[in-house]
């Protein structure tokens, strides 16, 4: 059940169902991983983690949008021990686990390729010496192999969104959570007022050409964000799921970049320093009837360390009750 390699992530092997393991070996990033695996630290991270569309983003900004959520977001801080849900690489799971006060970060991933050939590398690279305070487990976010009550923190960094019943992973979660533990989501969240056709219309869409390329993907062939394993949560969505599964519903933010011409970025930079709670009676004013990119508007806040991030996030955080 356990292999490790002296001063490396560990990798664990947890036990995964034959449907999804056909999905992981099939997926795109079976084969883009063994492809960019000779690459350097910051280009597979950028490529992986952020479809190599955000290319200005630091290390530095990253590690400063977990600051900003310690301070501006958190009632219970990021500390003890951490689990990430479709966790890639483990690139967050090694920037949460270098804070001293994270013990370690359960890095869970379906597929092989990414945790083997890329998990010690890119652990390695944020946290030197420090790399095993990652455990990579090749496993299923459904099936958690972790006792009860066990861990402090839920990460999910645009994963979730790819759970075909968000209530059957949330009540796993639940299941390994402490008491007044949470689950941390930077993740997609839809307008509540789409309707399971907007919805499925969403999920039909087709990848860019470049975005085929970039994933590894013959662009003469289609390929959609369903194949692709997503799915599409409405606000409400993610609420009811949270609730009936042993979380109180507490915050859910839009994190937006300062945008626009110098009058327009003073003005939001100016908001950004403000408490969330002042910025949301603030933005409500300033973006009433307005959508970005089809995400639900409310709870619009200014985040600095998002500000080179390639697109708009939600954040959702739920406390276990
Ligand atoms: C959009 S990617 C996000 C990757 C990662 N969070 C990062 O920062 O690079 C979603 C990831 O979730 C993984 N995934 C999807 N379903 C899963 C499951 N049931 N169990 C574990 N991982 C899963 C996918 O393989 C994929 O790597």
């Amino acid at each position: 059940m356990l292999s490790v390699c002296a001063n490396q992530m560990e990798i664990q092997n947890w036990p995964i169902n034959q449907e999804l393991k056909k999905e992981a070996d099939n997926h795109y990033r079976t084969n883009l991983s063994l492809a960019i695996k000779d690459q350097e630290p910051w280009e597979i991270i950028s490529r992986l983690t952020f479809d190599g569309v955000a290319p200005k983003l630091t290390l530095i900004e990253i590690k400063g949008l977990f600051d900003w959520v310690n301070k501006k977001v958190l009632k219970n801080k990021l500390s003890g021990i951490g689990l990430e849900l479709g966790a890639g690489a483990g690139f967050m799971s090694a920037i949460l686990a270098d804070r001293p006060e994270v013990q370690k970060v359960y890095a869970v991933e379906a597929v092989e390729n990414i945790v083997k050939e890329l998990g010690p590398k890119i652990t390695n690279y944020v946290l030197k010496d420090k790399s095993d305070k990652v455990i990579g487990c090749i496993g299923d976010f459904d099936n958690l192999q972790l006792s009860d009550n066990s861990i402090d923190f839920v990460f999910d960094f645009y994963s979730l969104h790819h759970s075909p019943d968000l209530g059957k992973t949330l009540r796993g979660t639940s299941r390994v959570l402490k008491r007044g533990g949470f689950v941390l989501c930077f993740d997609k969240t839809r307008d509540n007022k789409l309707t399971i056709d907007d919805l499925d219309k969403l999920l039909d869409q087709e990848y860019s050409r470049e975005s085929k390329i970039l994933m590894g993907l013959n662009p003469d062939i289609k390929h959609t964000r369903r194949q692709n394993g997503e799915q599409e949560y409405r606000l409400s969505d993610w609420e009811k799921a949270f609730k009936k599964n042993g979380f109180d519903w507490i915050e859910h933010y839009h994190l937006a970049r300062v945008t626009g011409n110098f009058i327009l970025r003073l003005i939001k930079k100016f908001i950004s320093c403000l408490p969330l709670f002042i910025q949301i009676k603030i933005t409500k004013i300033l973006y009433k009837n307005k959508k970005v990119n089809n995400l639900e508007i409310s709870n619009l806040v200014f985040c600095p360390p998002v500000q080179n991030f390639p697109k708009e996030i939600s954040l959702i955080i739920a406390y276990k009750n």
